[in-house]
């Protein structure tokens, strides 16, 4: 079916004929709509119209309102200001349009006009190490704009680019044929399999005895070093030691994935030993073209505005001057797979601002290289930092770095109490299982509302609240909506285009009737926060409505009718945006 217009994209068409017939010649100026709480819409356009045709600003806004007379859109239009027209729509142009949308899937939603396929870099934690709050970051930002790419008809391609290559192995792995029981487990784990917490426990005392030794070991230091050369030569012996500690790991991965109910496949975890046969050929092709060169012994990219502090120039490593090779030979090796292999059109790394730098060298080298030309685009999304209450980096309170699954835990736990505070007709399991929900929901919304690059502030009490700008508020607002509609029985949401709307429905049924402009920037610009900031309003504006507006006592069977459909296409939108944040929409709370 044909996409459902706007009604904002259908007045601004209308004010650009209107332009174009009063002004002839003025060339075409965008009207710049706008929300507005005096009138429907405000388009401010014509000031600076005004000042490129020097013509006095309410004239010219008194003949563009005059050649749009009011019709079956627009009740009226009217100067306002120095040179502002304010716009009213009719009541029926209003329902009307929900309820061509509510017969949309998609809620009226645009496709990208010409998709192409984005790489997307998230979700990448390392391997025999713990999960922390930053990759809380990577994954529900990652995850967020997968969703909204995938949605807008984007094809997406999913990276997790796991830490699962580098020295630290040689030391992991000499210590494991030295210790061969050491990762074999107890008669605990289901079918011999361990689950994610003993997997990261086994790991962690593997790491903890393997240190020990390697710090007061020589001998032991010599004999790991030459396990990295093993591994990285393709040993058979010493990769398969590698890849037990690679499922081990996979195993907690998965397990902290689940509890933050984001989907992680098997086939797109890529990790940097994916490259590992790239990485020759990618020096050679760097050394060949100039664009790296040899610099004591390591193969470096220098950058004329990358300095250190006393004004010599920081190359990128490429090869370390003992050969080995490093982040950034992997990260240009997965360049040349996504660009080459995968055929992107665009790379998108969800990655921790502190890694800023990186980015723009290696994006740079890969210009440079030819890699990624004009057709190609690279993008950081960057974020920011976690932090704890006291405005410092977010730490325990003996300042270790917070493991990511105490966080969850404790935010569950947290809704799990307000959930069964507010429960009435819940059973125990249904609390357990809202409490999950609405933990991780929150958790997420307080990711997701604020932009990524900001940093922002860990602080539950204020995440579980039920009043502010939370997943919790949105989620009972769902689950409000819901309740009316299920309360309504016999009574059906049927819109009907003859009634006149009181100004509570009015706002709400704009703010619906925005969804899809909202989507395409929010998916263009890479900015979950406006998918956020636009829900918060919707239940804020729902919450409006269902104390204005009586619902099911509203009297008439049509108004009934009337404002059952508004909740339900609320509720429709409501449930499609936060959807796309990863964040669910209980039915009942
Ligand atoms: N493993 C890294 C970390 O934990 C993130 C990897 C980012 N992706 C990349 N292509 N370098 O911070």
């Amino acid at each position: 079916m044909a996409p459902v217009i706007s009604l904002t994209a259908s007045v601004e068409e209308r004010l650009r004929a209107a332009i174009a017939t009063a002004l002839p010649g003025a060339g075409s100026a965008d009207p710049l709509l706008r929300r507005s709480d005096r009138a429907d819409y405000q388009a401010n356009g014509l000031l600076a119209l005004a000042k490129r045709l020097q013509a006095n600003p309410r004239e010219l806004a008194a003949r563009v309102a005059e050649a749009a007379p009011a019709d079956g859109l627009i009740r009226a239009i009217e100067v306002s200001g120095p040179g502002f027209l304010n716009v009213t729509l009719t009541d029926r142009a209003i329902t009307e349009n929900l309820s061509a949308r509510a017969r949309d899937s998609r809620l009226g939603a645009p496709f990208v006009g010409r998709p192409g396929t984005t790489v997307v870099d998230y979700a990448q934690p390392n391997v025999a190490k713990e999960m922390h709050v930053g990759h809380l970051r990577n994954s529900i930002i990652g995850d967020a704009v997968v969703h909204l790419l995938e949605f807008v008809g984007e094809k997406v391609v999913r990276r997790h680019h796991i830490g699962d290559w580098g020295t630290q192995f040689g030391m992991l792995i000499q210590y494991l044929t030295e210790h061969p029981h050491e990762l074999e487990r107890g008669e605990g784990g289901e079918g011999g399999r361990a689950s994610g917490e003993e997997a990261m426990s086994n790991l962690n005392r593997l790491y903890k005895s393997s240190r020990a030794v390697f710090d007061a070991d020589e001998e032991f230091r010599q004999r790991a070093r030459r396990r990295v050369v093993a591994l990285q030569s393709g040993d058979p012996e010493t990769l398969a030691l590698w890849q037990r500690f690679v499922d081990e790991s996979k195993i907690y991965f998965n397990a902290v994935f689940d509890k933050l109910d984001v989907e992680i496949r098997d086939s797109d975890v890529v990790g940097e030993s994916a490259y590992n046969d790239m990485l020759a050929e990618t020096c050679r092709l760097l050394e060949k073209s100039g664009v790296a060169v040899r610099s004591e012994g390591a193969l470096c990219v220098f950058f004329d505005d990358v300095r250190g502090p006393e004004g010599n120039p920081v190359p990128l490593i490429v090869q370390k001057s003992d050969g080995g090779f490093g982040y950034a030979a992997t990260d240009l090796s997965a360049i040349r797979d996504r660009v080459f292999g995968l055929k992107a059109d665009t790379l998108l790394y969800v990655v921790d601002a502190r890694q800023s730098l990186h980015f723009r060298m290696v994006f740079e080298t890969a210009r440079r290289a030819g890699w990624l030309d004009g057709g190609v685009n690279a993008v950081q999304l960057a974020f920011g930092t976690v932090l704890g209450k006291d405005g410092k980096p977010f730490k325990t309170r003996k300042g270790e770095t917070v493991r990511l699954v105490d966080l969850l835990d404790e935010a569950i736990e947290r809704a799990t109490a307000v959930v069964r505070e507010k429960a009435r007709d819940l059973t125990e399991e249904e609390i357990a299982e809202r409490g999950a929900q609405v933990g991780i929901g929150a958790v997420k919304y307080a990711e997701l509302s604020t932009s990524a690059n900001r940093d922002y502030t860990f602080d539950l009490d204020r995440m579980v609240s039920l009043n502010g700008d939370t997943g919790v508020y949105l989620q009972y607002a769902y689950a409000r909506v819901r309740s009316i509609l299920r309360k309504a029985g016999e009574a059906r949401p049927a819109a009907d285009p003859d009634l006149a709307l009181e100004p509570a429905e009015r706002a709400l049924g704009l703010h619906v009737d925005a969804f899809p402009e909202m989507v395409a920037v929010a998916a263009a610009e890479y900015a979950p926060h406006k998918v956020a900031a636009y829900l918060y309003q919707l239940a804020s504006l729902f919450t409006a409505f269902y104390d204005q507006c009586p619902v099911l006592k509203a009297g008439a069977p049509e108004t009934v009718g009337n404002r059952l459909f508004l909740c339900m296409i609320t509720a429709r939108t409501l449930r499609q945006g936060m959807a796309l944040l990863g964040i669910r929409t209980p039915e009942r709370l």
